[in-house]
C-alpha cells in the first residue's frame, strides 16, 4: 500500500496546495467516518496489530497516535481508529471560534519531507466541538481508543486572560474526551509560547484544575486534582533545557499526567535546495524529518531529568518504526505522527506498530513499557 500511496496517490495530492490536499483528504475521511461500512472497510486494510500500553489510567491498543492539528474540527473522529491509530488528539481547539491566519499558511518542503505551517488555530470553538463530540457519541460511532483534545488560546484573548480562556474550553469539553493537552507551544499565535514561562503556565494549570470534576475525592484527601481527566502540557522544541526543567518541576506540583514533546520548531536547517529554501523562508513552525533529532533530544532530557517518572508522548519527525523506536528508547511511552502521515500515507500507523513488534521480538523484550527510556537506563541508574 505504501508503494501505491507514494507512487499514485501522493503525486495527485501533492499536485495541489498543501492546504487543499489536506482539506480534500479530510473531506474523504469525514465521509468514511460517517459511514460505518466504509469505516469497517478502511479498518480491514489499515488496522494495526495489538501492542497495548496502559498509561494515566487509560488503555491504548497501540502506542501510535494521531498528533494534534490534523483533525482540528473533530470531523473524522472514528476514522483514526480505522487507520490503525492507538489514540488521537483532536484540535487545537480554542474557546472562541476563529478562522486562523490568512492563506497560504501550509507549505510542503518535499526534498526534506517537512512541512511549514502557520495555521493559527483555525477551529469552530469549544462549544461547537462539544456538540460534534456529543453527536459522534449519540450515533454510536465513538472509537474504542482514547481520544484527547489539544487546547489553545483564542487569538482575541489577551495573554493576561489566557488561564480563563483555557479553563472555559476545558470545562466545556471535560466530560467528552479521555485526556487533555495544554498547548502553550504553537509558534503561530502571537505571544503563546510566553505561556511556557513558569508563572503563566502555573496560572493556567491552576485554573484548569479548578474545573476538574471534584465530586469524588478520596476520603481524607485534600487534593482532588489527581482524580479528574489526565492533563498534559505540550512543549516547544526550542525551549532551553533550563526552561524544560522548570516545566518538569511544575508538572510535579500540579500533578500533570505527562508532557507532549514536541511541537513544531521556529528554527530552520541549512539547505542549498532553492525550493526548500523558499519554503523555509515562510513564517511558521517546521515539522517532519528536520525536527526529528531535536525532538528526541528534548524527550531524552525530560526523561532523564524526571528520572523516568513523568510520562512523555513523543512527537516530531516520526515516519517509520526506527524513528518510533528511537523516541521510545529515549523515554517516550507513546508516540504521535502528523507529517509522517502526509508523506508515508494511511498505512503509517500499521507499519510502525508492525515494525515495533518485530523489533521487540528481535530484542527479546516482552512489553513496550520495558523498553521506554532503555537507551539511557544505565546512564542514570534507574
Ligand atoms: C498543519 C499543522 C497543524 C498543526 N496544528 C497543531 C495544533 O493545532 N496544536 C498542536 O499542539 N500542534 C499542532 N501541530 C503540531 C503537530 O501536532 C506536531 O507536534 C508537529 O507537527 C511535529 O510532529 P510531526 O513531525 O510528526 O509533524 C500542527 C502541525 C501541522 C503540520
Amino acid at each position: 500500500m505504501s508503494w501505491v500511496y507514494r507512487n499514485l496517490i501522493r503525486p495527485a495530492l501533492f499536485s495541489q496546495t498543501a492546504e487543499d490536499a489536506h482539506n480534500r483528504a479530510m473531506k474523504s475521511l469525514a465521509w468514511v467516518a460517517n459511514h460505518p461500512f466504509a469505516c469497517d472497510a478502511l479498518g480491514s486494510f489499515f488496522a494495526a496489530p495489538a501492542l497495548p500500553v496502559d498509561l494515566f489510567g487509560l488503555r491504548f491498543p497501540n502506542p501510535v497516535g494521531l498528533a494534534a492539528g490534523m483533525d482540528k474540527s473533530a470531523d473524522a473522529v472514528p476514522a483514526w481508529a480505522a487507520l490503525g491509530f492507538g489514540f488521537n488528539e483532536l484540535g487545537g481547539v480554542t474557546w472562541h471560534p476563529q478562522p486562523g491566519n490568512p492563506s497560504p499558511r501550509m507549505f510542503r518542503a518535499v526534498a526534506d519531507e517537512a512541512i511549514v505551517n502557520r495555521m493559527g488555530f483555525n477551529n469552530p470553538g469549544a462549544e461547537a466541538i462539544a456538540i460534534k463530540l456529543q453527536d459522534w457519541r449519540a450515533r454510536g460511532l465513538w472509537p474504542q481508543h482514547p481520544v484527547g483534545i489539544n487546547l489553545g488560546k483564542s487569538k482575541i484573548t489577551p495573554l493576561e486572560n489566557a488561564a480563563e480562556d483555557y479553563a472555559n474550553s476545558f470545562r466545556t469539553l471535560r466530560d467528552l474526551v479521555d485526556f487533555f493537552v495544554i498547548n502553550v507551544s504553537s509558534p503561530n499565535t502571537p505571544g503563546l509560547r510566553q505561556l511556557q514561562d513558569r508563572a503563566a503556565l502555573d496560572e493556567i494549570l491552576v485554573a484548569i484544575q479548578e474545573q476538574q470534576n471534584t465530586t469524588a475525592p478520596p476520603t481524607g484527601s485534600s487534593d482532588s486534582t489527581r482524580h479528574g481527566k489526565p492533563i498534559l502540557v505540550k512543549v516547544a522544541p526550542d525551549l532551553t533545557f533550563n526552561a524544560l526543567d522548570e516545566i518538569i518541576e511544575l508538572a510535579g506540583v500540579r500533578h500533570l499526567a505527562g508532557i507532549v514533546a514536541t511541537n513544531t520548531t521556529i528554527n530552520r536547517p541549512d539547505t542549498i535546495d532553492p525550493d526548500t529554501r523558499r519554503v523555509y523562508s515562510e513564517a511558521g513552525g517546521l515539522s517532519g524529518r528536520p525536527l526529528r533529532d531535536r525532538s528526541t533530544e528534548v524527550i531524552r532530557h525530560l526523561h532523564r531529568q524526571s528520572r523516568g517518572k513523568l510520562p512523555i508522548i513523543g512527537v516530531g519527525g516520526i515516519f517509520n518504526a526506527n524513528d518510533a523506536w528511537e523516541k521510545l528508547s529515549a523515554g517516550a511511552s507513546l508516540i504521535q505522527v502528523y507529517t509522517g502521515l502526509v508523506y508515508e500515507g494511511p498505512g503509517v500507523a500499521q507499519d510502525i506498530v508492525t515494525g515495533l513488534l518485530e523489533k521487540l521480538g528481535e530484542e527479546g523484550i516482552l512489553t513496550l513499557t520495558e523498553m521506554v527510556g532503555v537507551s539511557q537506563k544505565n546512564a542514570v541508574g534507574f
